[in-house]
């Protein structure tokens, strides 16, 4: 029975995973390299407008330039990413599919899920197939359409969808090119599910008898499958601005809480532009409707997934001199999440303020606008940013190899993270 109303499903799998990628007519990088310059390196004595700070912080800056940029004999600096082109070759699926790898079966639809990367279409197969298999606990809706007529997909996770219990929030792919984060926010996803349902007393059971649960990985699905399409390191959405050859709002810094458009990011063309008014993004204007406009739900928790840096976020972003009034719990959570994910790979997480990362600091007005204070203003207390693997040695290209590995590494952070909220005071290091 379950087997024939899959069916479809899995047709629909197969047929996408043949749609050959259009390769040869992606975005070459072969002119670019990746450089890691060490100390507070200040971008602006670069000799070009055209670089991409993929990475700051106090240690290193990372950023993508052309390699024909004369560099200053006296920066220390290292080469990250040398072959751009061949960094995002690792990332797709292997280009033999088509053969064995194409047909997926019932059985191996779990498994081989997370062997590769996938794209918009067979993701939101999946999100289907997911409601399929466990419809007394998954839904699947869409919250409105994007600039490029993409559904905006998010699953509600209940064992009891009528009780209006403490909801905690799960996001990924805000920013198109961090493939990991949405790989991971649907492997927590699928665990969660899948071991609530595999053992009659369970730490899941416990969850879900406290909290209900949406996920939402692909924020951003127009930045998403343009990455699939056309350019690998696309990291906005694909809205017009003002200046019609450059696309794109960062959604992440387009919510309304501290949202100012100043001279850091008022520039269609740079990556952090954040709009001309709050909530210009649609994306954000559809999750502000969804989570806060006449919706009684009580929203306790957040996680909007990263990459990269390995890092542990709490608010605020958009200045250092503001500290939250669960200052010490949220450190605290945090502290309990990097071990967490010590115990479980060894990997190191630094627990740091969000305004540290976004520069904000440094340069007043980075950050401003960010769903992380956003949602922490809205009163979800437990509001955190985790920013995955690596430490830049692929950087935003980390292989699918690794699906797995940050899978459960951020599993592990997922349950010590639910764990803590249900009772934060029993929760012991
Ligand atoms: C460059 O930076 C690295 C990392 O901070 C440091 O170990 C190294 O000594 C520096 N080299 C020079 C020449 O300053
Ligand atoms: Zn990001």
């Amino acid at each position: 029975m379950v087997r024939i109303l899959l069916f479809p499903f899995i047709w629909c799998m197969a047929r996408a995973a043949f749609v050959s990628r259009r390769r040869d007519e992606m975005k070459d990088y072969s002119n670019y390299v990746v450089y890691r310059f060490y100390d507070k390196f200040d971008t602006l004595q670069l000799p070009t407008t055209d670089h991409d700070v993929w990475s700051v912080n106090e240690q290193f800056t990372d950023v993508k330039l052309p390699k024909n940029v004369k560099l200053d004999a006296h920066w220390n600096y290292t080469v990250l990413i040398k072959d751009l082109n061949n960094a995002i070759r690792e990332t797709y699926p292997m280009e033999s599919m088509g053969d064995e790898s194409s047909i997926f079966s019932l059985s191996d639809l779990d498994e081989s899920f997370f062997n590769g990367y996938k794209d918009l279409k067979t993701i939101y197969l999946w999100f289907d197939y997911l409601h399929s298999t466990f419809p007394d606990l998954v839904s699947v809706q869409s919250i409105g359409r994007t600039h490029e007529g993409n559904d905006l997909k998010i699953l509600k996770i209940s064992n009891n969808p009528k009780e209006n219990k403490k909801t905690i929030v799960v996001t990924g792919g805000i920013h198109a090119r961090e493939w990991i984060t949405v790989s991971t926010a649907c492997y927590v996803m699928q665990q969660l599910l899948h071991n609530y349902k595999d053992h009659v007393r369970n730490v899941e059971r416990h969850f879900l008898e406290k909290f209900n649960y949406v996920f939402i990985p692909v924020i951003n699905p127009d930045g998403y499958s343009y990455t699939w399409e056309t350019d690998r390191l696309w990291r906005k959405n694909r809205q017009d601005t003002y200046i019609s050859s450059c696309k794109g709002i960062d959604i992440e810094t387009s919510f309304n809480y501290k949202w100012s458009n100043n001279k850091v990011n008022s520039f269609p063309c740079d990556e952090n532009y954040n709009g001309e008014h709050a909530f210009h993004a649609i994306e954000s204007q559809l999750i502000n409707s969804f989570l806060f406009e006449n919706s009684p739900v009580k929203y306790h928790g957040f996680l909007d997934f990263h990459s990269y840096s390995q890092e542990i976020l709490y608010p605020y972003t958009f200045s250092c001199d503001t500290t939250p009034n669960n200052y010490e719990n949220l450190v605290e959570v945090s502290f309990g999440i990097s071990k967490s994910i010590k115990q479980t790979s060894g990997k190191v997480y630094d627990v740091i303020a969000a305004c540290k990362d976004a520069g904000s600091d440094l340069t007043p007005g980075m950050g401003a606008g960010s769903i992380l204070d956003y949602m922490y203003h809205n009163e979800v207390q437990w509001s955190l940013q985790l920013k995955l693997r690596d430490t830049g040695n692929h950087g935003f290209l980390l292989p699918s190899k690794f699906i797995k590995p940050v899978g459960n590494e951020m599993y592990n952070a997922f349950r010590y993270y639910c764990e803590f909220l249900v009772d934060p005071e029993l929760t012991v290091n």
